[in-house]
């Protein structure tokens, strides 16, 4: 049987029915907003190319959390600006450093947000890499220890979640031994499993200082027109015990978000990336796209690809349209 009997357009005819056979839901405990925390006390710095987005010390930065907490919003991952770089990155894991106080004055205050630190070293490096470089290259099996160093001082901070961004290999295995060893056995590791060497981290690299001072991440990161390679980076990441795995950027990524879900069975996240948050924006600031429904449509089709969670720097704008609708 076909038209006239079958009419689809039927279940469209009302809101109330609309609501009722929608097949994604998208809720503020399903975004966690991204938050970059610098040194000093009273800084809060918009970022140019991230507007609405600031880099803020400590205080400034507990206080935003407070209000993401209210507003029901999943979690936080947690980006730093060092004071300083050298070739190490060794503010990574200093226990005074942004991160490390951020996280350790969340728990003082106890706020219930979910707390995820980003584990990298291209914004405390001074070539931006985000691994120890020898002879020019980055050096895998070095860089291991320095990562499971910067997790390690992460948990001792209170984080829930690490999340090494790095993609070398080897490094969720070396960290959930490191954390093991040490006691922190609770904290759960979200790999950035299946991320690309992509052109939309760069509004990010701005607010971070972390764009690589010579070439380019291609020796680490994945390359764009790989999806198979993906299954194999996610299969070995939940082998070295990665509690939940993540894909990123999000929207030119969604075949490989709905893959990863398909074949696994552990919690897929998303990464809706600075370029795809500047991108919107910018349109929107030139009147070309209505900016509530743009992103509510966004957010909803990362969800129907297959993301239980999403990073998104649209977290509080998206929570308080979701609460009035
Ligand atoms: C650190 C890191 C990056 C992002 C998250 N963690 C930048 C990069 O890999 O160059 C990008 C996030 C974004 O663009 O919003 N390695």
């Amino acid at each position: 049987m076909s038209y006239p009997e079958h009419r689809p357009r039927r279940l469209r005819r009302t809101e109330a029915i609309r609501s009722l056979v929608r097949e994604t839901m998208l809720t503020p405990a399903c975004l966690v907003y991204p938050m970059f925390v610098c040194p000093g006390t009273g800084v809060r710095k918009e970022i140019p190319s991230l507007p609405g987005i600031y880099q803020q010390s400590v205080d400034r930065a507990l206080e935003e959390c407070r209000a993401v907490e209210q507003e029901g919003i999943g979690g936080i991952i947690l980006f730093g600006i060092p004071e300083s770089k050298d070739e190490r990155g060794s503010r990574a894991w200093a226990m005074d450093a942004p991160v490390q106080q951020m996280v350790e004055a969340i728990r003082r205050a106890n706020l219930q947000v979910v707390v995820i630190t980003d584990v990298c070293l291209c914004e405390y490096t001074t070539h931006g890499h985000c691994g120890l470089v020898v002879n020019g290259d980055v050096d895998n099996d070095a860089t291991l220890e320095l990562l499971a160093e910067v997790a390690l001082s992460h948990a001792r901070a209170g984080a829930d979640l690490v999340a090494p961004s790095d993609m070398m290999d080897g490094r969720v295995g070396a960290i959930r031994h490191r954390l093991d060893e040490h006691g922190f056995s609770h904290v759960g590791i979200l790999a950035y499993a299946a991320k690309y060497c992509s052109a939309f981290y760069q509004p990010f690299r701005e607010a971070a200082a972390s764009a690589p001072q010579f070439g380019d991440r291609r020796g680490y990161q994945m390359d764009p027109a790989n999806a198979r390679e993906a299954l194999r980076e996610v299969a070995l990441d939940i082998e070295e015990g990665a509690d939940v795995v993540m894909v990123k950027p999000a929207l030119p990524y969604l075949d490989v978000i709905r893959a990863v879900r398909e074949a696994f069975a552990v919690p897929v996240a998303a990464y809706n990336v600075s370029g795809e948050y500047a991108m919107l924006k910018a349109a929107v600031a030139q009147g070309w796209l209505d900016e509530r429904r743009a992103i509510l449509e966004v957010l909803t089709a990362i969800r129907r690809a297959g993301a239980d969670f999403i990073l998104t720097y649209h977290a509080r704008e998206a929570a308080r349209w979701l609460r009035s609708c």
